[in-house]
């Protein structure tokens, strides 16, 4: 939308899950299916936002309309978030594996015959939200993240969002009786250094372009860069 309030505007979005591998032909992933990070980034781009989406290998295609940068690892991603700077706003919606497989192999594994099964070793990935929100120079004026958790949302959020240091903390409920991991809705909570604001429940869709709206309004009350 030439003329559109994030017109001029640099947006990067991180969305989908990461798969982190066990060998060539095997990793380990997590359930999410990327659609409200997808739904973000065209609110976004329908409100004028140049959109860098970088995306682990989610279940729904990407937006059109925006520049698509695929990745599958956490390493790639902040990789991909790196050389996407600099931008006005990064919104970090990608459920990134907070761990890797240290002891991954070249090779696939097989079967020895010995019965034992093969042992994985973890190492934590690089939190990207905490990266971005933490650099000095070049820090994007509005830092988002999300807070997918099953207990205690709210708290969990705020302490997060003290941690991370980032601007927003848009918390949700994922827990399987919310439906929302893979589902239509989403019902929201936004931690800012305001306060707190709770969503109704929604579709993935209006969550995103109220989002977005209210992107718009706090970056034109930031000085321009
Ligand atoms: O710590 P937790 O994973 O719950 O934090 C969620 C937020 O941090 C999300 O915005 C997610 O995209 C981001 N994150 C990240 N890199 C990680 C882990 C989480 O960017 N390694």
């Amino acid at each position: 939308l030439a003329g559109g309030p994030l017109s001029g505007r640099h947006v990067i979005v991180t969305s989908g899950p990461t798969h982190e591998p066990i060998d060539p032909v095997r990793y380990i992933a997590n359930r999410s299916s990327g659609a409200q990070g997808t739904a973000l980034a065209a609110a976004l781009r329908d409100l004028g936002a140049r959109v860098s989406f970088v995306t682990g290998p989610a279940s729904v295609p990407p937006p059109t309309g925006v520049e698509v940068i695929r990745v599958e690892t956490a390493r790639e991603m902040l990789a991909a978030v790196e050389a996407a700077l600099p931008a006005d706003v990064a919104l970090f919606a990608a459920a990134v594996a907070d761990w890797r497989v240290a002891n991954a192999a070249g090779q696939k594994m097989k079967k020895d015959g010995s019965g034992q099964a093969p042992a994985l070793a973890f190492t934590e990935n690089p939190d990207i939200l905490a990266t971005v929100a933490q650099m000095g120079q070049g820090r994007p004026p509005l830092v988002i993240g999300f807070a997918a958790e099953t207990e205690t949302v709210e708290a969990h959020a705020v302490a997060k969002r003290a941690r991370k240091r980032c601007d927003w903390i848009v918390a949700n409920d994922v827990s399987p009786e919310s439906g929302v991991m893979g589902g239509p809705e989403n019902a929201v909570t936004i931690i800012d250094a305001m306060g707190t604001e709770h969503w109704p429940r929604m579709p993935k869709a209006e969550v995103a372009e109220r989002l977005a709206a209210r992107i718009a309004k706090t970056l034109a009350t930031l000085e321009t860069p």
